[in-house]
């Protein structure tokens, strides 16, 4: 009776834990909801196979109900010895070919679009100047616990904001800085590793229509457990159409050194200068080798959403962030790299607010 009461218990446990799972997904940040070429065929693949599965499951359980009432004891019949069958050559033939029919309706479209999704020829395609011909390729570094994107024909690196055009192939270079992680946008598709050692490629699209519906903003996951952090480590995806997007590209290479307004902020400039210009770059273009980036570029930290990734993009929540970043994202490498005064703090967080590019 106990035994019994328990397992109930854990079988309602699990239809809750359902429920509440099922509301998880955000329009911006579900792979249910896909907005590209990519994530479209990996949800086709999802539908398919689990209607597959589904589908088994039913006939399954029918013939099993069904042999269940049909051949059990009945009265009178206690002693009776059924009529004994061994092997039935055509109901094994049913069963090994049905299940093999099965898995070539499977096998057939993974293997497809396994192949399709991992075509990342255009990659190679170089220019007389090294640059590649007619695709855009993102180079992209994970860190404990931010993210890197480099432009490397565009001469552009952002941190924690992914800009892409929509509407085209965009090709990624996946790489790693410290321990393994795996980018994730799951509106986008994917996920895919990013190591230590060789790099991993693979591409997305981004559709525009889907983009408009969540006002061109998607957010991307860290998907490999990396430390104390790894749930806090997502980056934001902006889509821009073409057009914008090069004019984004133009303005990011144009930047000159972020000229401080006011007062404070110039105080700000000077703390940042001395303590933390060192690992943070602040313009978009800044021409420092990539073990010399070890921080994220703050180049338009004044235009984020969030800060660190994951608070609320104002100063308050800035300032709390500096004077213990620990608090918010432990395990972090700017923990204990650096001391300030709150004074200092205040014109740190002064300047970083008016650090923007676009919105002047
Ligand atoms: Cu990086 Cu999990």
């Amino acid at each position: 009776m106990k035994k019994r009461l328990h397992k109930w218990r854990l079988v309602s446990l699990f239809s809750i834990l359902a429920l509440v799972l099922a509301g998880c997904g955000e329009p911006y940040l579900s792979a249910l909801r896909p907005a590209g070429e990519v994530a479209q065929k990996q949800y086709d693949l999802m539908i398919l196979s689990t209607l597959i599965m589904v589908l088994v499951i039913i006939v399954v359980v029918v013939i099993f109900v069904y042999v269940l009432i049909r051949f059990r004891r009945k009265k009178g019949d206690e002693n009776k010895i059924p009529k004994q069958i061994e092997g039935n050559h055509k109901l094994e033939l049913i069963w090994t070919v049905i299940p093999i029919l099965l898995l070539l309706v499977l096998a057939v479209p993974t293997i497809a679009a396994t192949f399709d999704l991992a075509d990342t020829k255009a990659m190679e395609k170089k220019d007389k100047d090294g640059k590649t011909k007619d695709a855009l390729v993102i180079n992209v570094r994970a860190n404990l616990y931010w993210w890197e994107f480099e432009y490397p024909d565009l001469g552009v690196v952002t941190s924690q904001d992914l800009v892409v055009p929509t509407d085209e192939k965009v090709y990624f270079n996946l790489t790693a800085s410290d321990v393994k992680h795996s980018f994730w946008i799951p509106s986008a598709g994917g996920k895919m590793d990013t190591n230590t050692d060789g790099e991993n490629q693979f591409w997305l699209e981004f559709d525009s229509k889907k983009a408009a519906e969540v006002k061109d903003v998607f957010y991307g996951k860290c998907a490999e457990l990396c430390g104390p952090s790894h749930a806090l480590m997502d980056f934001k995806v902006n889509t821009k159409s073409r057009a914008d997007f090069d004019q984004w590209a133009a303005d990011m290479k144009a930047v000159k050194k972020p000229a401080a307004e006011g007062e404070v902020a110039r105080q700000g400039e000077e703390v940042f200068n001395k303590s933390c210009i060192g690992c943070h770059a602040v313009t978009p273009n800044d021409s420092r080798p990539e073990q010399a980036r070890q921080a994220p570029n703050l180049a338009t930290f004044g235009e984020r959403e969030r800060i660190a990734g994951v608070l609320d993009h104002n100063e308050e929540n800035l300032k709390n962030w500096i004077k213990n970043p620990e608090e918010y994202k432990p395990g972090n490498t700017m923990t204990g790299t650096y001391n300030v005064t709150d004074e200092q703090v205040d014109a740190l967080a002064a300047y970083l607010m008016g650090l923007k590019v676009e919105e002047k």
